[in-house]
């Protein structure tokens, strides 16, 4: 049952093959990184047209590594949302024409369904029910995962996401774009304890975060003239304080739920100080943690072809093509 999964929801080109009984079998990316990075971020026109001009090679590569023909497949799955407009409706529209030409069944995918599940493709996948720690570029979600399709949200960001967290506080002190992993880079050298940063909403109940004012905790923080040693200690402040605060907010869920596994997922989940963090606390708890590999942490195909195969196997799937930009994931 070998699924075609597209993804072209922002800025990475992506295809995959994943197959029920061989896992899977294909997978490739393009990155526009490099397209973008002189603008300080997306540029949707110039994003819609790249994608354009890539999906198609990397769709033939895949077949060929699968040693597949089209018709082979047994359904073709795409990102249908969130995303950015134009280039969710490349990859509809390029998934859209192979099914029809080959008539095989079409699957829209949400993105951030993709991100929860990428751990599955894992040799050591996590048993339903888990705990599921989104956190990416534009979203922060605690999620109560009982199965596929059985999605309940226990908390959200009020306002920035952590990865936007990340890069704002990134652009704030120079770092090139996308800042994460730069201000990742930096904060490890960076003095500990030298700068003490706020644990937002960790004071009160709930699972809900905020991380617009830590944003500003640090602009405030930032001398006129900072070192580079100044910047290297501010980021390590960051840091520890945007872990911990997840930290804080994955044990709360994890006893609230008594969920035996914590899964974490999106392009944040790369974070090296949040793996570090939350292996201590899975240890001292018992609790089994999964990581998505570090390349299916970021957007890629895999996890849209391993939903797209879930998805198909549980018999569902349209013949018309869908393009939602903002689509709630329950
Ligand atoms: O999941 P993703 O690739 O795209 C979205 O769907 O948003 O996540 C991208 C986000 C960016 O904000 C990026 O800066 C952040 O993940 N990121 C990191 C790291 N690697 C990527 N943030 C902190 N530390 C990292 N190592
Ligand atoms: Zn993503």
């Amino acid at each position: 049952m070998p699924v075609l999964g597209i993804e072209t929801s922002c800025d990475e080109t992506a295809a995959a093959i994943y197959d029920g009984e061989r896992g899977l079998l294909a997978h490739a990316l393009y990155s526009q990184v490099a397209l973008h990075a002189e603008y300080g971020g997306v540029v949707p026109e110039l994003a819609s047209r790249d994608h354009v001009a890539r999906i198609n090679p990397l769709i033939r590569e895949v077949l060929a590594r699968a040693n597949l023909r089209p018709d082979q497949l047994t359904g073709v799955a795409y990102t249908a949302g969130p995303g950015l407009v134009g280039a969710l409706m490349v990859g509809g529209a390029v998934a859209a024409g192979m099914a029809a030409a080959h008539n095989l069944p079409l699957i829209p995918v949400h993105h951030m369904e993709g991100h929860l599940l990428a751990p599955m493709l894992e040799a050591d996948r996590p048993q339903f029910p888990f705990m599921a720690l989104l956190v990416s570029g534009g979203h922060t979600l605690l999620v109560a995962v009982r199965g596929i399709g059985d999605y309940e949200i226990l908390g959200e960001s009020l306002d920035d996401a952590v990865g936007e967290a990340f890069d704002k506080t990134a652009k704030m002190m120079g770092l090139p774009y996308p800042g994460g992993p730069h201000l990742a880079k930096l904060a490890q050298l960076g003095t500990p304890g030298r700068y003490k940063f706020p644990r937002p909403m960790t004071d009160r109940p709930g699972l809900d975060f905020s991380f617009s004012g830590l944003k500003t905790a640090v602009l405030t923080a930032l001398p006129k003239g900072a070192t580079d040693q100044d910047k290297a200690d501010i980021a390590h402040g960051f840091q520890e304080a945007v872990t911990e605060t997840l930290a804080i907010k994955c044990a709360r869920a994890i006893e609230q739920t008594g969920f035996p596994a914590l899964v974490v997922a999106g392009g944040v989940g790369a974070n090296l100080r949040l793996r570090e963090r939350l292996g201590e606390f899975a240890r001292k708890n018992n609790i089994s943690l999964h990581f998505p590999r570090h390349e299916f942490c970021t957007d890629n195909a895999a996890m849209i072809a391993y939903v797209g195969w879930a998805r198909r196997s549980q018999g569902q799937h349209t013949h018309t093509l869908l393009a939602r930009p903002r689509w709630p994931i329950t």
